[in-house]
């Protein structure tokens, strides 16, 4: 147990100090460790908000300090996001860190809806960063709008902001990684 926990740490010291400069984190670590908890924290916010119709929300439900986490979550969201879209260039995954669904994938040239493998994402952004960077902005701009919407109490553009964040989210996943669906369960288990 301490073996693993110090492998993990030595780990992560080599992953941060990477050639003396801090690394950019990779899309995967974005992805799982940021990008997926924070949308959370906004939508279970937001969903304990909805009013009686439940076609908008209410500014009362909402906790002065759930206010705090959203305003959190969204400038969470934008830093990432913005991190990203500012580095020359992005790694999908760093060797040996899995992406969901990569076990269903074939070698080859990948067609929408198959499961991808990391290179063949790679591939996918390095032939056009510049739209995959435009994702980027809008998901940094989406966290900025969250952000600033919490300190004014604004629910009204927490409410259009979090309703349009699968397209946020899945404008990028439809083209880059290929699907906006989980990739099929690996037969192989
Ligand atoms: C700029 C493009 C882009 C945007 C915007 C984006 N993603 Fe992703 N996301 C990717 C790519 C590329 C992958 C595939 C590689 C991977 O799995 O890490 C991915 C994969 C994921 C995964 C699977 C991670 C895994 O375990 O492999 C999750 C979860 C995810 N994204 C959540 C989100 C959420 C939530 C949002 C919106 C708030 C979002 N993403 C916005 C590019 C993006």
């Amino acid at each position: 147990m301490f073996k693993t926990l110090g492998l993990m740490a030595l780990a992560t010291g080599l992953l941060l100090s990477g050639c003396g400069k801090a690394s950019t984190p990779t899309i995967n670590e974005s992805m799982t460790q940021v990008m997926s908890p924070q949308t959370q924290t906004i939508w279970d916010i937001s969903s304990r908000a909805f009013n009686d119709k439940g076609d908008g929300l209410v500014a009362e439900k909402i906790s002065p300090t759930d206010w705090i986490r959203l305003a959190k979550a969204g400038r969470a969201l934008r830093d990432r996001a913005r991190l990203l879209a500012r580095a020359p260039h992005v790694v999908v995954a760093a060797p040996g860190e899995l992406i969901l669904g990569q076990d269903a994938a074939h070698e080859g040239v990948k067609h929408t809806w198959d499961a991808a493998s990391p290179k063949q994402v790679q591939a996918l952004i390095d032939a056009n960063p510049a739209l995959f960077r435009q994702h980027l902005n809008a998901l940094a701009d989406a966290g900025d709008s969250i952000l600033k919407a919490a300190h004014r109490k604004d629910i009204k553009t927490v409410y259009e902001v979090s309703s349009q964040f699968d397209e946020t989210c899945d404008g990028c996943h439809q083209p880059f990684w290929g699907t906006d669906e989980p990739p099929p369960f690996p037969k192989s288990l």
